[in-house]
């Protein structure tokens, strides 16, 4: 195998391999010259048919700091508005020379279709597929998680017995479901937070609790509190319940974050709603990892790259 396209099927041992990779990364970010040959002669292409700030960037970034060329596609603006498939818009980039794909789509599987219908011959990492998985976002809040509680000590580590709290839009969430599958693996306790109208009919077989009372939950004290954006998008607009009621009693202000130990995390993947999902003071706060989040998002991207095209990886599924 050689697709990142879900957590659900990473192994433990593959999990903490990819982070432990991650921790070699990020080493190299601290450097004064921050690239590796790695990847010299290979070319990675971003094919984005969302939105995105911060995945497209840091893939970006992170193919470059391992000298790859890279392709950044973007749907906007190209054959994609006139009618072009996924299908032949992969193969022109496949023509073009791409070992790697990054992509990331509104339809849940697209990836899984590129990587398996032999259309292409390259790579392909999830960036984020409709309400599916986001898989470098969950190993990216892994790390982030790892290295605040174990700090130099994390590698070879899992989060054995870590409470991790997430709270939101469960039902759009492709971060959610990545992370629900990998902080299992990893030995995490995980509880979801939502009103009952954001949460997935059928969640059997999820290894997570569901709860509908945010204070109650964070009354336990845990170790994690991840925040979740509401995707007003993918609800047409308009959401139920409304924006002041969802603040008022789903949303982390600062009444609820003050109530928090100091030593509670306080994660978000953003884009960040500020004043519904999150208070400015929880998102500012030093207990706020949400720059930590995007800045290990480079590490743990370079190390997905890594083991997918440079012909040292292991079995990424
Ligand atoms: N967390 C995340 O996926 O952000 P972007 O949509 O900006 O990539």
């Amino acid at each position: 195998m050689r697709h990142l396209l879900s957590t659900r099927s990473l192994s433990r041992d593959e999990a903490i391999a990819l982070l432990d990779i991650a921790e070699d990364m990020a080493a190299v970010q601290h450097r004064e010259v921050k690239k590796l040959p790695t990847l010299r002669g290979k070319t990675v292409v971003n094919l984005f048919f969302e939105d995105s700030t911060r995945t497209r960037i840091s893939f970006e970034a992170a193919a470059k700091r391992l000298s790859a060329d890279v392709i950044n596609f973007s749907a906007k603006g190209s054959s994609v508005s006139k009618g072009e498939s996924l299908k032949d818009t992969a193969q022109t980039l496949q023509a073009m020379g791409a070992d790697g794909v990054v992509i990331r789509h509104p339809a849940s599987g697209a990836p899984y279709t590129l990587a398996t219908s032999g259309w292409i011959d390259a790579g392909v990492v999830n960036a984020g597929d409709g309400t599916h998985e986001h898989p470098t976002q969950a190993l990216l809040d892994a790390f982030t998680m790892r290295s605040r509680l174990h700090g130099a000590a994390s590698r070879g580590k899992g989060l054995d017995g870590v409470r991790v709290v997430i709270v939101g839009d469960i039902l759009h969430s492709r971060v959610a479901r990545s992370n629900v599958w990998l902080l299992s693996t990893l030995g995490a306790e995980v509880t979801l937070v939502a009103p009952p109208t954001l949460v997935p009919v059928d969640m059997a077989g999820w290894p997570a609790s569901v709860a509908f009372d945010l204070d109650e939950a964070l009354a336990t004290k845990p170790d994690v509190v991840m925040m979740l954006r509401i995707q007003a998008e993918r609800m047409h607009g308009s959401f139920f319940p409304n924006s002041r009621e969802y603040a008022r009693t789903w949303g982390l202000d600062d009444a609820r974050f003050s109530q928090l130990p100091t030593t509670t995390m306080v994660m978000h993947p953003g884009p960040m709603n500020r004043g519904l999902e999150i208070s400015a003071l929880a998102a500012d706060s030093a207990q706020s990892t949400v720059r930590e989040q995007v800045a290990n998002g480079v590490s743990v991207r370079m190390a997905a790259l890594y083991l997918l095209l440079s012909g040292e990886r292991g079995e990424l599924r």
